[in-house]
């Protein structure tokens, strides 16, 4: 079985080339992208050479991004864990979802299990994650979730000629463990990819 970390509506799985026209048709739109060094996506090409830089990257143990798919929708969006490091049992994760998506609990369902997987198979301590300081709605939604706001990485992340300050927000595995996060049922199939297992 290919691996897959299923919940109650959503699923996390290997992204593959076929996923290139539901990438476009999600991120096409530009404020799904409107915080992100990258798009909007205006070709398929686009969505395929983020496809083709994902399994150097599994490989090497960097970065674990995952395709969101709805059980009756299909694709929705991506999560995923970067930036990992298993010395120190941590990593960041980011997500982004199509606009119709925005709202609907998708963004929670897609946390938890991808906390889950860090929390759990992988062994991990603590999730990050990065949000531009002015980008409100993502940090709502993290402190919703049980993520706490640590600070300001100034001048952190560069868009092009942009240079913007970031909010470092993260999660411990006891505070993961106490979050409704923990509530939500999840399960894994197949083999995590070699290099976090
Ligand atoms: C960021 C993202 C993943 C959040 O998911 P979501 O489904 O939109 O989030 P939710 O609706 O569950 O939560 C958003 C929270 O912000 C609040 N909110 C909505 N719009 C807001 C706004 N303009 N300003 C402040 N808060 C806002 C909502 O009320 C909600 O708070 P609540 O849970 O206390 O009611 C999603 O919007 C997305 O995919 N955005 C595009 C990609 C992106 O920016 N990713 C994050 C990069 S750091």
């Amino acid at each position: 079985m290919n691996f897959r970390v299923v919940g109650p509506t959503l699923e996390l799985r290997l992204p593959i080339d076929a996923d290139a026209p539901a990438l476009l048709r999600l991120a096409s739109d530009p404020e799904v992208t409107r915080w992100f060094s990258w798009g909007p996506y205006e070709t398929e090409d686009d969505a395929r050479e983020y496809l083709d830089r994902l399994p150097a990257q599994r490989a090497a143990g960097e970065q674990l991004d995952l395709l969101v798919a709805h059980h009756e929708h299909g694709p929705i969006g991506i999560t995923g864990l970067s930036e990992i490091s298993r010395r120190d049992r941590r990593a960041i994760v980011g997500s982004w979802f199509g606009r119709r998506w925005w709202g609907t609990g998708a963004n929670g369902e897609a946390k938890a299990l991808v906390a889950h997987l860090a929390f759990g198979p992988m062994g991990l301590e603590r999730l990050g994650a990065y949000t531009n300081v002015e980008h409100t709605r993502s940090q709502s939604a993290l402190r919703g979730l049980g993520f706490r706001r640590e600070g300001v990485l100034r001048r952190w992340h560069r868009h092009g000629d942009q240079v913007h300050d970031v909010a470092m927000w993260s999660i411990l595995r006891g505070e993961w463990e106490r979050s409704r996060l923990a509530e939500v049922p999840v399960e894994i199939g197949g083999s995590l990819p070699e290099a976090f297992a």
